[in-house]
């Protein structure tokens, strides 16, 4: 059910904003479009600086807008000073709108807890205190392991407050993960909880902080608060844990923010390479926060009285920009969820968007493939037709590419053929939306992203870097720099050039690391998928690399190489080829042997790099030069017939036994 280029190419229908939508959108009409696109063209730093003026509070205003001099390190707004938390917060409960609500906390059971602006700032000052109270000062980092909670937002905003750069580390990750995190970040303290909810069920998160911390490597940690979520057995390390509770009672709710250079790396975030280590990609302060303002606004076209509710987790990059800062930088009430789309039914999604009367609702393709499924198999429970959805204006989609036959659901069952679809692309490197239709703008057709954002300059390139004719493939780049791009790698600034802005290319053009492809009447952009070794499995990115390398650090594995295979509900699985040390194992022996290597990869990086099919072969398939023909696994992957002549193969044999799946 992926995406197929053929099927988006051949894509008719059109859906055109329809003129009560464009008559109150915050950018109406594509002649709207084309002038700030051409502003943008006319006086680039002319554009972003009139918009950085216009949508932040600055403590000091910047006189340069664009610093180019140290690029690819390109700089924004560099002698500007303000503070992200004091955008969301303070100016806001300034502005009147203390008592009006923050965050709509719904909870894993149901319960639900309402927090005003002025009751969040309370908060986020207090746990700020706290934290510099226990010596955090600006420039640490900072480690956040928590579930989805009011804490994680707190946590985040408070952070931000004191100038510390934080780095959350989704729920779901290892032990090892969270370690390797730890160390790369050299962070001073980690935020958790003991325990977190999902589904019914209470899981243990504060003993993955226990063994990470005996992992070696990450003596730099002085402190763990801990939130008591549920009261769970949690074990506390005299001297170095402290709780959540104990550590904010008696702080002061005054906590001055602290002013920050707008370059100020406001967090880091670690995402998956086609090489080595997950990277820590850096962003910073100003740049990133005007343009979490500006999509809120342009692309969701977010009014003061809407509920706007994204259901990405805070571990990834959608719940930071479209969770903690933009909706709140934007005065907005937003919802924040616990739990998971199928507890207690797979109706959560529409009842909740019905009680809380959601105006702008955005999730993943694989959320909606899997609704769509629950849905039809369920129709008397988990249907969105049982449910009042009247409320909805904007429907959003994120974080891999979504199919026709998707889109046209969520368009149809969710968006009562009223609500716009935006198909949003973008990833954790650009900060927030770079190619997204605007709903009051953009003629939609399913299974296309559109038109790039006011501003930026994407385009699609061949090789060499030179632009190519619509309607042909080629790398998907940015041109120039966009305020909200991501600033380095932490630690690897090497990396970070050759990354995104490799040499072939000219040096200049950022490399998404993704195919795309224009229509050739239209222009509008169609996401072909990665071009490197990285997987999107239920829109969470995988390197197919670093679970090579958690598959060979089990002892009973001399070689694995991993591939990606199209799931109708995931997007893609991971199907894994491994050679042991010992025989090929067979019959019961096998099926325990991909137990055994499923949970080591589970334990190594975190359960969703878990492979979904392990095969195994006396050898992988090589050219004579040695190079794993992984186009080769790949077709075997998909079942499909090898059809293309393999006897320069070392071992074409071998291909035969890679056919089998251990069941
Ligand atoms: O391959 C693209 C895919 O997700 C990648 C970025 O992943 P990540 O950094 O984890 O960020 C995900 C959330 C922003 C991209 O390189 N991707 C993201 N959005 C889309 C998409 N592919 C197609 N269509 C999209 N709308």
């Amino acid at each position: 059910m992926s995406t197929s280029i053929e099927s988006v190419l051949q894509e008719n229908r059109v859906f055109n904003p329809s003129p009560e939508f464009m008559a109150q959108a915050n950018v109406s009409g594509m002649d709207a479009y084309k002038a700030l696109c051409a502003e943008a063209e006319a006086d680039y730093e002319g554009y972003w600086g009139r918009l950085a003026r216009e949508h932040i509070v600055w403590k000091q205003p910047f006189s340069t807008v664009l610093d180019e001099s140290g690029a690819p390190f390109y700089k924004w707004f560099p002698d500007g000073k303000l503070n992200v938390s004091y955008n969301c917060l303070d100016k806001n409960v300034e502005a009147g709108l203390g008592d009006k609500v923050a965050i709509i906390f719904e909870a894993d059971k149901g319960e639900v807890t309402k927090v005003t602006y002025s009751e969040l700032l309370s908060k986020v000052a207090k746990f700020a205190n706290a934290l510099k109270n226990l010596g955090v000062k600006k420039g640490d980092r900072v480690v956040i392991y928590l579930p989805m909670s009011v804490e994680g937002v707190v946590a985040m905003q408070a952070c931000a407050r004191i100038g510390a750069t934080h780095s959350v580390v989704f729920g779901g990750f290892s032990a090892q993960s969270l370690r390797d995190r730890i160390e790369d970040a050299g962070a001073v303290l980690i935020i958790t909880a003991d325990e977190q909810c999902r589904g019914g069920k209470n899981i243990p998160l504060k003993p993955a902080v226990d063994e990470a911390l005996t992992l070696g490597g990450t003596d730099s940690i002085r402190n763990v608060i801990v939130y008591k979520r549920t009261g769970g057995p949690a074990v506390m390390v005299e001297g170095r844990d402290l709780w959540w509770d104990d550590v904010v009672a008696g702080q002061s709710d005054v906590c001055e923010p602290e002013w920050v250079e707008a370059e100020h790396p406001l967090f880091l975030l670690y995402t998956s390479g086609s090489t080595g280590k997950p990277k820590g990609v850096q962003h910073s302060t100003g740049g990133y926060l005007l343009h979490a303002v500006l999509t809120m606004k342009w692309t969701f076209d977010l009014k003061p009285d809407d509920v706007f509710w994204c259901t990405a987790d805070i571990g990834w990059v959608t719940g930071h920009t479209y969770i903690t800062y933009g909706p709140l930088a934007c005065g907005g009430t937003e919802i924040v969820f616990e739990g998971v789309p199928t507890f207690p039914d797979a109706g959560r999604f529409w009842r909740m968007i019905q009680d809380h009367k959601v105006n702008i609702f955005y999730t993943a393709p694989t959320a909606i493939r899997s609704l769509i499924k629950a849905a039809d198999g369920n129709p008397d429970v988990a249907h969105p037709k049982n449910f009042d959805l009247t409320s909805l204006r904007v429907l959003g989609s994120v974080g891999e590419p979504i199919n026709p036959e998707a889109w046209m659901w969520y368009h149809e069952h969710i968006g009562g053929g009223r609500c716009p679809v935006m198909d949003t692309f973008w990833q954790t490197e650009t900060g927030g939306h770079v190619i997204t239709p605007l709903p009051g703008v953009t003629p939609l057709v399913p299974g296309s992203c559109t038109l790039p954002f006011p501003g930026i300059m994407v385009s699609v390139v061949d090789e060499a870097g030179h632009d190519v004719e619509w309607g042909k493939g080629g790398f998907l780049v940015i041109k120039r720099p966009w305020p909200s791009m991501i600033r380095t790698i932490w630690n690897d600034p090497e990396r970070f050039k050759k990354s995104y802005f490799p040499e072939d290319l000219g040096g200049k053009l950022y490399l998404a690391g993704d195919g795309a492809v224009r229509d050739a009447t239209t222009g509008y952009f169609t996401i072909m998928g990665r071009i490197d070794d990285v997987l999107n499995v239920s829109g969470h990115r995988m390197g197919t690399m670093e679970i090579e390398s958690a598959l060979v650090s089990h002892p009973l594995v001399a070689e694995a190489a991993v591939v990606g295979k199209p799931h109708d509900i995931k997007g893609e699985a991971i199907v894994a080829y491994v050679v042991l040390k010992r025989a090929r194992p067979v019959g019961d022996e096998a099926k325990q042997i991909v137990n055994e290597l499923r949970n080591h990869v589970g334990h190594e990086i975190g359960p969703i790099a878990k492979p979904d099919e392990i095969r195994f072969g006396d050898n992988l398939p090589k050219t004579r030069s040695g190079k794993i023909m992984r186009r080769l696994l790949r077709t075997l992957a998909k079942g499909e017939e090898i059809t293309s002549d393999v006897s320069t193969l070392e071992n074409p044999h071998i291909l035969e036994q890679l056919k089998e799946v251990v069941k």
